[in-house]
């Protein structure tokens, strides 16, 4: 038997399978575990279960082990493992300036991808350490006084709406809050909400693209239209939806829209995405100086971290390629799928409530749910003992719930696992 790394043992016999399936590539060693990088998909998305099967596989994750909480945190597949081991272990192997010469090129590299990603120009990508990083280099490089205020939706993550708050406080702005409404009550509602939260004296909308505690998907073009028009700013957080969704920001039009790479893009840890819109850049103040800033637009301000690690960004952008190579609306309809899978599914089990929209055009690949009168932490422990699947408990404020959320690793067939065991629970209890 050999272990996973995450506690999981695979059997020789499953090994064998993993192996003879990638026809050897390169092969990954870790704790004990060892995974053939699978190189061919099979055929495209329109294969259907086959071709995500073999999307799977380059996983290196048991086969036996359904972890679904996209949200939270995604895993690597095989390639990016394998660009961030080989970029680590060339500086490694050689830490002469010499030999690092070439990262900054590729560190631009990155930034280059990051742009084609989303559709803007380099110029305008600062690459960060997370959406928590991105998020707050906009409520520190902006600069706002009293008198003034910034409306902020109230199911945004902490590195928004607190930065936001603590900000107000330490520099005399105010802050504004629209409220969730649960379940999604639909885009004229928020349209209609932060209308009429958009008085005189606001300039910045903070909202999240999707949210992460129960998946609401908000009409961002629409709301970053409505702030333009009243010369207000607007700040997507898209940690949920960069990765997930086939963005274009061009087309969105947003100030500022964050997200990090070991979110859905599937990257390695440690590594996130700033866009800042050309025409806000002369209003942006940098939150740290240091050496080695970006080499172009608006990182050559706001970049300058100190020493980065390159390998991380290089396997970030080995990322965005295996994304591209699935293809991208497949990415987005293939996870939406599985949600709308679970949502069927768990609609149909005595008792149980949703905190996410029925409603598929209202949410994105994040389900909240109340299993019942089964107890959700205890629930949560079990299905990972028990059945090898992994969700979260989650929900926001005043929504205790358990969180699924899918994306391309995942199989229909999972969803199945984890809706029988939970209709199982329902019957005989924990
Ligand atoms: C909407 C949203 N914003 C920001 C974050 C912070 O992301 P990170 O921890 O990668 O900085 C998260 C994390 O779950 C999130 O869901």
């Amino acid at each position: 038997m050999r272990n996973n790394g995450s506690g999981t043992t695979v059997s020789r016999r499953e090994f064998a399978r993993l192996f003879a399936a990638g026809g050897c590539a390169t092969v990954i060693a870790g704790e004990g575990w060892t995974h053939a990088q699978t190189p061919a998909f099979a055929g495209d998305p329109s294969a259907g279960e086959k071709f995500w099967e073999s999307v799977r596989a380059q996983f290196v994750m048991a086969p036996g082990l359904a972890v679904m909480n996209a949200a939270n945190l995604c895993p690597a597949p095989a390639p990016v493992i394998a660009t961030l081991e080989r970029e680590t272990s060339h500086v490694d192997r050689d830490p002469s300036p010499q030999n690092r010469a070439r990262l900054s090129q590729a560190r631009e590299a990155t930034r280059r991808a990051l742009a084609n990603f989303l559709r803007v120009t380099p110029e305008e990508i600062v690459i960060t350490r997370n959406t928590s990083e991105s998020n707050n280099l906009v409520s520190n490089g902006l600069t706002f006084k009293a008198g003034e205020e910034v409306v902020i939706f109230s199911d945004n993550h902490p590195s928004n709406n607190q930065a936001w708050i603590e900000k107000g406080k330490r520099f005399g702005f105010g802050v504004r809050i629209v409220e969730q409404k649960n379940p999604h009550p639909g885009a004229a509602y928020y349209i209609d909400a932060f209308t009429r939260a958009l008085t005189p004296a606001v300039k910045l909308l903070a909202f999240t693209h999707l949210t992460n505690t129960v998946g609401d998907l908000f009409p961002a073009k629409e709301l970053c239209a409505l702030a333009r028009e009243r010369g207000v700013l607007t700040l997507v957080d898209g940690a949920q939806t960069f990765g997930w969704m086939d963005v274009n920001l061009r087309d969105l039009d947003p100030d500022f829209y964050s997200g990090s790479a070991h979110k859905w893009p599937c990257g390695a840890r440690e590594c996130g995405v700033l866009f800042v819109n050309a025409r806000v850049h002369d209003r942006m103040s940098p939150a740290s100086y240091s050496a080695y800033p970006g080499a172009v637009g608006i990182s050559r301000r706001l970049e300058a971290f100190g020493q980065r690690d390159e390998a991380t960004m290089i396997a970030f952008a080995e990322a965005l390629a295996f994304q591209e190579k699935i293809g991208r609306p497949a990415i987005q309809q293939r996870s939406a799928a599985l949600a709308t899978q679970f949502v069927e599914g768990a609609a149909r089990l005595p008792g149980f409530q949703l905190f996410t929209s029925t409603d598929a055009t209202r949410r994105g690949p994040v389900v909240t749910f109340v299993p019942g009168t089964l107890d959700r932490t205890k629930l949560v422990a079990v299905l990972y003992e028990r059945h090898r699947i992994g969700l979260a408990t989650g929900g926001g404020a005043g929504r205790s719930g358990v969180r699924v959320s899918p994306h391309v690793y995942n199989t229909a067939a999972e969803i199945d696992r984890l809706l029988a065991a939970l209709a199982g629970y329902v019957r005989s209890g924990l």
